[in-house]
């Protein structure tokens, strides 16, 4: 009989060997590590499964999810075991950036149909990210719609999705955002008594969501102007977040913009690709000759997933 972990917080048992299972299968499926002082957050997460599942312990869960054909069980215990704290405008300097530095001469470019604008939240949870992308560039090009512009907020949790689908807020979560650009970019709805707020139309209207595994492969093509990938590659270990940021490097334009999270810096190989130009805001360099002035030219190809059919759905809306 294995080992049992107690959790510090209570709320049942696990084998140390049914842990250990479980959290090879999520490290395996989504690139997320669980560190065994995690326990905890493990079993009260996973409890609510098991209930749901009339399952009596962990063994029997695990035992479940590879029985599980479909995948449906086990996307359920990923998207179980994500974060998804995010709020609007967080890590406000980076939305600054991209209004002072960042949009003027990329809308310029786009105006003048010169060419198009494409911007992926990678890890958009809720999608506060992707709207607060979307507020941004409004308030710099309030005609956005009648340009080439789209923006593709994708994540691996389908509950955290379509909640940003809805764009949906309580009144207490719009805390990022100033009452006038609430006023102006969401309605008011009365939410059984509650105050809460929906984005509008030409807001929702800019960005499309999917769902996307980071670990596994990418179907649309880029490029992307910027990539916001904020507070996801931290519950990533070492060689995954590597693995990422070269990913990331031959998806971008060859002067695009890299906006990583406040305690995410890119490594020591990914920073051949890019300059550092705020905080933890990375611009990819257009060297001549450099490793990623052409991605089909880069070594780091190699280390890209082989292309796949591409989704309709993401190629038409969101790349
Ligand atoms: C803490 S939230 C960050 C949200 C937003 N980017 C921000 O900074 O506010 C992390 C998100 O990353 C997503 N995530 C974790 N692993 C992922 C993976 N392998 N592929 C795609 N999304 C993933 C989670 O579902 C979660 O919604």
């Amino acid at each position: 009989m294995s080992a049992l972990l107690h959790p510090p917080s209570g709320g049942g048992d696990i084998a140390a060997a049914e842990f250990a299972q479980l959290r090879d299968l999520l490290y395996r499926e989504s690139g997320i590590v669980l560190p065994e002082s995690k326990v905890s957050l493990m079993v009260s997460r996973l409890n609510k499964r098991l209930r749901h599942l009339h399952l009596s312990d962990f063994g029997a869960y695990f035992r479940y999810i590879e029985a599980d054909q479909s995948g449906h069980e086990l996307r359920e215990m990923v998207a179980a075991m994500t974060t998804n704290v995010t709020s609007f405008f967080r890590e406000a300097h980076h939305f600054a950036l991209m209004a002072d530095t960042v949009l003027p001469p990329v809308l310029e470019r786009v105006k003048s149909g010169q060419s198009r604008l494409r911007i992926w939240s990678a890890g958009c949870s809720t999608g506060e990210e992707a709207y607060s992308i979307a507020i941004t560039l409004l308030e710099q090009c309030p005609e956005a719609a009648r340009h080439d512009i789209k923006i593709l907020a994708t994540d691996i949790d389908p509950h955290a999705l379509e909640r940003a689908r809805a764009g949906l807020y309580r009144a207490a979560v719009t805390k990022g955002l100033s009452e006038a650009r609430t006023k102006k970019f969401f309605e008011p709805v009365d939410q059984n008594g509650d105050q809460a707020w929906r984005a509008r139309p030409e807001l929702r209207n800019l960005v499309t969501f999917e769902g996307l595994n980071l670990h596994q492969n990418w179907p649309m093509r880029g490029p992307f102007d910027l990539i916001f990938c904020r507070n996801v590659v931290i519950y990533f270990d070492e060689v995954t977040r590597s693995a990422l940021w070269q990913r990331f490097a031959n998806i971008l334009t060859p002067e695009g913009w890299l906006f990583t999270g406040h305690s995410e810096r890119l490594d020591a190989p990914a920073m051949r690709h890019f300059t550092l130009e705020g905080v933890t805001a990375y611009r990819r360099q257009n060297v001549q000759g450099s490793p990623t002035a052409s991605a089909g030219a880069s070594p780091s190809a190699a280390t890209m997933s082989p292309p796949m059919p591409i989704n309709p759905t993401l190629s038409q809306k969101g790349s």
